[in-house]
């Protein structure tokens, strides 16, 4: 039986930490760490982020302001906006919600996000950055993935890592913090031979295809960390991760569920750069 690590747990108490924080820099500044969000386009999985990312800033005690632009918006109109937050003093850190209508260029939407403000960490200066290992903001989803894992008392250092996906928002700089730590990481994607053979030597598993239930049993050795970063819905509307969590359970040391496992660490960890970029680039 696995110890199954509690998301939900573990995001509150960090969240609890980041508002005391916030508190403390509100009283010595004397105003709140500041996030634009901006979402193109009515894609209801992204409508329900930003909501949550708002809802978030709120119980932080953050000042937020939400853009919410038509599909139609144009490249020129999505830039000047990006330039008029680079600009104001209020706001600390900006996120573009990905993906983008496809008439937009996601590439100079991210360049446009000034570093310093730049809270995903998807600008090529702060992926450069964590490639070094000199990063101030960690990647959300990776970031939380770390959170749960050192929060679970999990040792990385000499530990085999093997991360499947090599998404530049999941799996590239997922395996560059699990590098940091220690760890010897191997990345697994649609073109690896023996996949199977591969994750059954990982002692952490960190899932992240975006492919229902791909990672079963036989993939799993005994006693291995599983880490499930997948966010699929099933054609019957449960929602579901990478890894079929019935079988690989039993085997695994620790685990984490979808919903409640990862998930509600991505936007605790966007509220921890937020605070981050105020709290060095602040006036
Ligand atoms: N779309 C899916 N995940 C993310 C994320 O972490 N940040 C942004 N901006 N868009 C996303």
């Amino acid at each position: 039986m696995a110890q199954i690590i509690d998301g939900k747990r573990i995001s509150a108490e960090i969240r609890a930490e980041i508002k005391e924080q916030t508190e403390a820099f509100k009283a010595k500044r004397g105003y709140a760490p500041g996030l634009a969000v901006i979402i193109v386009g009515e894609d209801p999985a992204s409508q329900v982020y930003v909501r949550n990312k708002k809802r978030a800033c709120d119980e932080v005690g953050f000042y937020s302001e939400s853009y919410e632009l038509p599909a139609e918006t144009t490249q020129d109109e999505l830039l000047s906006l990006i330039d008029r937050l680079n600009a104001d003093e209020n706001i600390h850190g900006i996120i573009c919600q990905l993906p983008l209508p496809r008439h937009l260029d996601e590439t100079a939407v991210l360049l446009k996000i000034k570093p310093e403000k730049d809270v995903d960490a998807f600008h090529p200066y702060n992926v450069g950055k964590i490639m070094i290992g000199d990063y101030n903001f960690l990647p959300c989803t990776p970031a939380g993935v770390m959170a749960l894992i050192k929060r679970s008392g999990i040792e990385v250092a000499g530990k085999n890592c093997v991360v499947i996906g090599r998404s530049n928002i999941v799996g590239k700089p997922m395996a560059m913090l699990l590098l940091h730590a220690n760890g010897t990481v191997t990345i697994c994607h649609s073109k690896t031979r023996d996949i199977k053979k591969i994750c059954a030597e990982a002692d952490i598993l960190v899932a992240g295809v975006g492919r229902a239930n791909f990672v079963t049993a036989d993939m799993v050795k005994e006693g291995a960390v599983i880490i499930d970063v997948g966010i699929n819905r099933l054609d019957s509307g449960k929602l579901c991760g990478d890894v079929d969590f019935c079988e690989v359970e039993p085997k695994a040391s620790y685990i984490t569920p979808v919903p409640g496992g990862v998930g509600p660490m991505t936007i605790t960890m966007l509220m921890q750069n937020t605070l981050t970029a105020a709290k060095i680039h602040g006036k």
